[in-house]
């Protein structure tokens, strides 16, 4: 396929050989008018319809009325954003402050956890991660990000120090939890990394052990929350309520936005300066974010789990071994190598994503996928040979 953007833009991604021009529900339409049913939902961003008038409608009302404006004025559509955010979430999560990004919803929790310690006269230097984790590019976040120790992205040295413990090693959590550490920083469901989803008894004793030494726990919900694991955070389902909660992706539903969620106390201790942003909790933006809010309260979420539990229970066929993750972040292992059955789903017209594991195949659909959708994927998956 000959585009200008191989001429122009820095060839940093491996791009699909595919032009998607419009889209209906799950089903994104080609420049040559083949339909493609979406499993993937670029990068687990889009919750809804990938068309959504509603969300066209209140854009270019919003345009036409308010463009912009900074967090330095108040306006009526931030209030409402962030009332919406407020009532989204747990008791505990009360407070929030708006950015663009998920790797800047991190860097902010990142360096609200360090702020906190220091304000209360005890600064603490480290940050504890999880082997496997994947939290944005930024220099902060990419020093918490594991596969960033192979390359580091470019940087010569990590802001400061992070120490991996492995996936669910409770043991190793408490031996690098000392009362140097700032913060503790997980997705309770890892996404790049194959949708692997940690255990309970993990986030529990988490919670605990930051508790005994007043480390801060910070629970990256980019690409898990929302109700992507079926409850509207994942780490719901371990009972738990983190320090410091980050959200973006499907928050603006294809709008870039992104959210640090926090107590009022860690709020409490931030100052006037702290954070800061041109472009977070702008107009358009909050439009959007009270938009998929909205469609998440009136019946999306509750598709997630029934749809979920179709997934599993058709979709361990032909080359499918096992099948990972929570809600509609599920990674299907693939011992024969997950990228050929991409391209074997791809070319029956099924979008599908890889992982950092190549054995893991993952789904991130939008959650307007239906039962026959499932079971057109699990009749897909059983003909490619094992
Ligand atoms: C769990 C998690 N955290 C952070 C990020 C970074 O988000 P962004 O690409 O919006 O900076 C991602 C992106 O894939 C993610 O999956």
């Amino acid at each position: 396929m000959t585009s200008p953007t191989l001429a122009i833009e820095i060839p940093v991604y491996g791009r699909l050989d595919l032009r998607v021009v419009a889209a209906r529900g799950a089903e994104l339409i080609l420049d040559d008018g083949r339909r493609l049913l979406d499993f993937y939902a670029g990068h687990a961003v889009v919750l809804g319809s990938h068309s959504d008038e509603e969300l066209a409608r209140d854009l270019a009302e919003q345009a036409g009325r308010l463009r912009f404006q900074t967090s330095l004025i108040h306006t009526d559509e931030r209030d409402r954003a962030l009332t919406a955010l407020r009532a989204f979430a747990p008791a505990g999560l009360g407070r929030a402050f708006l950015v663009n990004s998920g790797a800047e919803a991190n860097e902010n929790a990142l360096r609200a956890a360090f702020l906190h310690h220091q304000r209360r006269g005890e600064p603490r230097r480290v940050i504890v991660a999880i082997e496997g984790a994947f939290h944005g590019r930024s220099a902060a976040a990419s020093a918490c990000t594991w596969s960033a120790r192979k390359g580091w992205y470019g940087f010569p040295q990590a802001p400061f120090e992070v120490r991996f413990v492995p996936v669910d090693d409770v043991a190793a959590l408490e031996a690098a939890l000392d009362r140097d550490v700032a913060a503790l920083i997980v997705e309770p469901i890892q996404g790049i990394a194959g949708a692997r989803d940690l255990d309970l008894d993990f986030l529990r004793a988490a919670r605990d052990l930051c508790h005994a030494q007043g480390a801060l726990m910070i629970a990256d919900e980019i690409q898990c929350g929302l109700g992507r694991s079926g409850d509207r955070f994942a780490f719901e389902a371990a009972g738990i309520v983190p320090d410091l909660a980050t959200l973006a992706k499907g928050l603006g539903g294809g709008f870039p936005v992104g959210a640090l969620l926090t107590s009022e106390a860690i709020a409490a201790s931030l100052a006037i300066g702290d954070l800061g942003t041109t472009f977070g909790g702008a107009p358009l933006a909050c439009r959007a974010i009270v938009r998929v809010l909205e469609e998440l309260e009136n019946g999306l979420l509750e598709r997630v789990r029934p749809l979920s539990e179709r997934i599993r229970a058709r979709c361990r066929v032909g080359p499918v071994t096992e099948i990972q993750g929570r809600g509609l972040l599920l990674g299907l292992r693939v011992p024969s190598g997950a990228r050929a059955l991409r391209d074997a789903l791809l070319a029956r017209g099924i979008l599908v994503g890889t992982s950092d594991d190549p054995e893991v195949l993952r789904l991130t659909p939008p959650y307007v996928i239906d039962e026959d959708d499932v079971d057109r994927l699990a009749a897909a998956i059983a003909e490619v040979a094992a």
